[in-house]
């Protein structure tokens, strides 16, 4: 199909209408020119799909934090494509994700949707990501571009970076992603260096169309584009969502009148139509192309597309991969994923063990996702506390210890939510699994969304206990709260700040109390008055609930009895959705709430504790030197229970390897504002964030970048260089079968204390029986032996060395590499 013959078939209008969301989710159909609409959905633990609803359930894979620390490309690939099958599933084209911004700060609200540190691994498990969704025929939009490492003040905050540390730090992931043959890019909300990104020509059009050749499209982030000429000559290509925005007639009016030339809407439609072809989005119309017809763009067959301007296309011929069961794949990433940083005496795994202590809300309640719009709605979710109640030989006894949430979780009862019309009258009605409703984007397909002018959440709810329970309304917007005969809520709800996203993503909490008594059932109704204005729905409010509650003291007394009587005590100490999640930074590092002094007091009475930290980012451990164990789990996914249970009774090893260097104290981490200050976020310390940053400033970590224990041994015997190809010799000493991360660091042949002292230049992941020895080889990549200079890209000659290991600091082999100028 010859993409310039049918750009030459519309007219400025009809190319200017493909540039905008047609809604929420997706981009105009063309049926003249046998375009299908484009649908995108994040991305990237799952596929959300155009509903954002429980009523449209999706896989839910471990965090990406957690896929980066299986160090594993391969397992990151088969994710992928699950990913893409989840998308073919649900009719979406393109999936937006991964997150490539870097831990710059562990105080970044996002930190737990990115993936590591360090550029190297980043860019290389994005690839992996990137490859694996793209062969099954659907889009990545790596985001997001570039250097939105935090969230405060998001769309307005201009970092400020040198050219060097933009090259060689923040850019690295996405040129590695751009080389991998990503098909889209999502442009990012903030500015850098004075330019806002979506009007940013140097990197937008010069480096990243120009010089690294990317022929794919770049997206706004939602809302990101404000402007309509600067954008697009910047280099942006679709600007969402729609149908409204700053391009539409304003940029059909600015090409009429010589403001915008009409070869960069033209440029822009190519890239639009590339993808489509590419994702099979794009059919030939029937009598224009006879015979030439592939895919429909949803199903299982075959997508196809090369072409005549040469776009390569995913082709994946029908039944060469075979359907992957999204469950267990889930399983075995979180297993593969989870971290065990400390396991004194060998406590770990467990055997022998007979009756267990299971602490911490998180342990009934799993929290398996950081919020945000990362999140999915899987259809089922294994709790630690099911996970191990599942393994029959072992006698659970749980204890809430303390809670650390601050909002109320959406009360756990079977309800409906009703679609009324402007009048009160039903239009269609759907199950919920708890009393939560949300639609964002796209209502259900049974709702006339013209006609739409309420949503109810209706059920009944029976108490166990008497006493004062705890409501809360969680929304935006007009409500009438009605609880048995009562109405306890009729009123306004307005969001804090001016991001919008904040009405949906953490919308505000209004709390109730209500008088309950035991066994007597009340009706609950919660009526939302809402529009869909041009089909586009924002449907999401719930009604939280917590039982009268015996206060911390007691619960933490509670649990501290349970742990004293068991053999072993296991405490699953978690963030909350109010520390980790979108649009907002975190404020500190501790754990929330008194989890710490729960676990104290539980390591006190039993000194078989393990805790398990379920958080996708770093968190301090005040009390790492009284308990034996720790496992970290990060936000583990749908999989959280079945995970854990194989982990901490052996049936599968803990594969992960910190992607992040994990502090002791706040006040050792080398780089933490993420405060701008006059609209400005200067990234002084240039290249040294993470583990080079820790190594310069001669601290010393909890866990250093790359630490992970696993339960076998390994020794490093023997490392060969050839060029800049490295192999190395490694035996499993220990008793059981096992898989060891090899780390290959390199160090440039004079030190400057204003650069890395090494970085990580390649790793491999190697699987051995009981004294099996294994060899590995790596290619070092050129990348890592040059620098950014002014006159671009240097190699540095000399003899390097190339140091081998288990992690940044325990570098067991060494040897040099000799590269010329
Ligand atoms: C986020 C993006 C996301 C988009 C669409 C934005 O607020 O920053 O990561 O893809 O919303 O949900």
């Amino acid at each position: 199909m010859d993409i310039e013959e049918l750009i030459g078939k519309l007219d400025l209008g009809a190319k200017v209408r493909l540039l905008t969301g047609a809604d929420m989710w997706s981009l105009p159909a063309l049926p003249g020119i046998g375009l299908g609409p484009l649908v995108m959905s994040d991305g990237p633990i799952g596929v959300r799909g155009e509903r954002w609803s429980p009523g449209d359930p999706s896989i839910a894979l471990p965090s990406p934090t957690a896929l980066a620390a299986t160090w594993d490309v391969e397992l990151v690939r088969r994710a992928g494509r699950l990913l893409a099958q989840e998308a073919r599933r649900k009719g979406v084209h393109v999936l937006l994700a991964p997150t490539l911004n870097l831990h710059r700060s562990p105080l970044g609200g996002r930190h737990f949707e990115c993936f590591s540190e360090d550029p190297y691994l980043t860019g290389e498990i994005g690839a992996a990501y990137v490859e694996g969704v793209q062969r099954g025929g659907v889009a990545t939009t790596p985001k997001h571009f570039v250097a939105n490492d935090s969230e405060t003040d998001r769309f307005t905050v201009n970092v400020t970076v040198d050219e060097a540390t933009l090259r060689e730090v923040y850019l690295a992931p996405f040129e590695r992603v751009v080389r991998a043959g990503a098909w889209g890019l999502m442009s990012a909300y903030n500015a850098v260096n004075g330019t806002t990104m979506t009007e940013h020509r140097a990197l937008q059009r010069d480096l990243l169309k120009d010089e690294w050749g990317f022929d794919g499209l770049v997206v706004s982030d939602w809302t990101a584009a404000r402007s309509t000429e600067a954008t697009a000559a910047g280099g942006l290509d679709v600007a969402m969502p729609g149908p409204y925005g700053p391009w539409g007639a304003k940029l059909e009016a600015a090409v009429r009148e010589g403001r915008v030339a009409e070869e960069v809407v033209d440029d822009q439609v190519r890239r639009v139509l590339r993808l489509a072809l590419r994702v099979g989005a794009l059919h030939p119309v029937p009598g224009t192309e006879p015979g030439t017809g592939t895919g429909t763009g949803t199903g299982t067959e075959a997508r196809t597309g090369t072409g005549a301007d040469g776009a390569s296309a995913a082709t994946v011929p029908a039944g060469e991969d075979a359907p992957i069961d999204g469950v267990a794949l889930a399983r075995e990433v979180a297993a593969r994923s989870f971290t065990l940083l400390r396991n004194e005496g060998g406590l770990l795994p467990l055997t022998g063990v007979r009756s267990v202590a299971l602490i911490g809300s998180a342990a009934a309640e799993a929290r398996i996702m950081g919020g945000g719009s990362a999140q999915v709605y899987p259809d089922r979710i294994v709790s630690p506390l099911e996970g191990l109640r599942g393994r029959g030989d072992v006698e659970v006894r749980h204890a809430l210890g303390t809670d650390p949430r601050v909002r109320l979780a959406p009360l756990a009862v079977p309800c409906r939510a009703v679609f009324l019309d402007a009048d009160g009258a039903p239009l269609a009605e759907h199950p919920l699994a708890e009393a939560e409703a949300r639609w964002v984007g796209r209502l259900p397909s049974d709702v006339d969304g013209d006609r739409l002018g309420a949503v109810e959440i209706r059920g009944e709810h029976t108490p166990a206990v008497t006493g004062p329970h705890a409501f809360s309304l969680v929304g935006s917007g007009a409500f009438t709260v009605v609880i048995g005969e009562e109405v306890v809520f009729d009123g306004v709800v307005t969001p804090p700040g001016d991001d919008p996203a904040t009405a949906f993503l953490s919308p505000p909490e209004h709390r109730m109390t209500v008088s309950l008594t035991s066994g007597v059932p009340v009706g609950l109704r919660v009526r939302h008055l809402t529009t869909a204005s041009a089909g586009m729905a924002f449907v999401a409010f719930s009604l939280g609930h917590a039982d009268p509650s015996p206060g911390d003291d007691t619960t933490i007394a509670e649990a501290v009895a349970t742990a004293a009587g068991a053999d072993v005590a296991i405490v699953i100490a978690s963030t909350t959705p109010e520390v980790e999640s979108e649009g907002f930074d975190r404020t500190g590092l501790a754990l929330p709430g008194r989890q710490d002094e729960l676990i104290a007091g539980v390591a006190r009475v039993n000194p078989r504790t393990i805790v398990v930290v379920n958080a996708g980012s770093p968190v301090l451990m005040p009390w790492l030197e009284l308990v034996p164990a720790v496992l970290l789990t990060w936000f583990p996914g749908q999989e959280a229970g079945t995970a854990l249970a194989d982990v901490l009774f052996g049936d599968a090893e803990p594969g992960g390897r910190l992607p992040t260097t994990w502090p002791l104290l706040e006040a050792d981490v080398p780089v933490l504002d993420v405060t701008p200050s006059g609209g400005e976020l200067a990234y002084r310390e240039g290249p040294l964030i993470g583990y080079r940053a820790w190594e310069r400033a001669g601290r010393v970590p909890a866990f250093r970048f790359g630490h992970g224990l696993g339960y076998t041994t390994w020794s490093y015997d023997s490392v060969a260089v050839t060029g800049t190809t490295v192999t190395v010799a490694v035996t499993n000493t220990g008793g059981r079968p096992g898989r060891e991360i090899v780390q290959f660091y390199l160090a440039p042949p004079e030190q400057d204390p204003r650069r890395p002292a090494r970085i990580l230049a390649g790793f491999s992941a190697v699987d051995a029986a009981p004294g099996q020895t294994v060899i590995t080889t790596v290619y070092l990549p050129e990348r890592a032996f040059q620098v950014w200079t002014d006159r671009g890209w240097r190699t540095v000659p000399g003899e390097h060395t190339v140091e081998v290991g288990r992690d940044v600091a325990d570098r067991r082999l060494s040897a040099t590499v000799t590269v010329a100028g």
